[in-house]
């Protein structure tokens, strides 16, 4: 990894811009694997910020699903609050931050559905619970009391007692294409690397240096 070298001074690793991955993808996927082999929890764990039609953020964590050029991949309900901000105003932003490698990475957006059959075959390798758990929450809206979640679980659970669950229509996933994407490289002494990709073409990109 020549971009991501111990450097003579600090202890930790650095961004340099003239050995950098021209693909922030392939860095992204580097800096991805790195945070596995560590064993960090929840790698995958990203920050989503949405902004609904009144120029209001809200921000809440997502799990990775997939990347690749086509994008970063999460999956939700439709019907939830995030769903409706994504409807009405499709740009989002992505932050992931691994602690202990100090590597943050902004990825900023728009978001389009994935294709139903993608979030079927999704939906039908996900755990049991969590596929009756798409059904018996109404993601983002106000419920009377915990005892009304279970009810509805127990409901699902039998109609589907005998039958694999189906993928509701109202679940599925978002996937952003980034137009920008920030890695950030903690350092000594404050003067951290953040080095900005934007996107120029399907898969040109101009690379900057940012002050920390
Ligand atoms: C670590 C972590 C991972 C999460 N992953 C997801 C996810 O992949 N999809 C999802 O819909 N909600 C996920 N959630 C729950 C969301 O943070 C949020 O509570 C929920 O989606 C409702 O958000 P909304 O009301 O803004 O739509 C996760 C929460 C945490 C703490």
């Amino acid at each position: 990894m020549s971009e991501h070298h111990l450097s003579d001074k600090d202890t930790t690793a650095i961004l340099d811009e003239r050995t950098i991955e021209q693909d922030p993808l392939k860095l992204f996927q580097l800096w991805f694997d790195e945070a596995r082999a560590a064993r960090l929890p929840l790698p995958e764990a990203m920050t989503l910020a949405t902004v609904n039609a009144e120029g209001k953020p809200s921000a809440r964590m997502v799990l990775l699903k997939q990347v690749d050029h086509n994008g970063f991949v999460f999956y939700t309900n439709y019907h939830s609050a995030k769903a409706q901000e994504l409807d009405a105003n499709p740009q989002a932003a992505l932050v992931f931050y691994w602690a202990t490698l100090e590597h943050q990475v902004r990825v900023e957006g728009r978001v389009s559905k994935t294709s139903a059959a993608e979030s079927r075959a999704y939906f039908s390798t996900r755990p049991r619970e969590s596929q009756i758990g798409a059904w018996a929450s109404p993601q983002s809206d106000v419920i009377s009391d915990r005892e009304e979640l279970e009810q509805r679980k127990r409901e699902y659970e039998d109609l589907y007692r005998d039958r694999d669950v189906d993928c509701p229509e109202y679940w599925g996933g978002y996937r952003l294409l980034p137009d920008r994407i920030e890695f950030w490289q903690g350092r000594v002494g404050r003067l951290h690397d953040r080095i900005l990709y934007e996107r120029q073409g399907d898969r040109s990109w101009r690379i900057s240096r940012l002050a920390p």
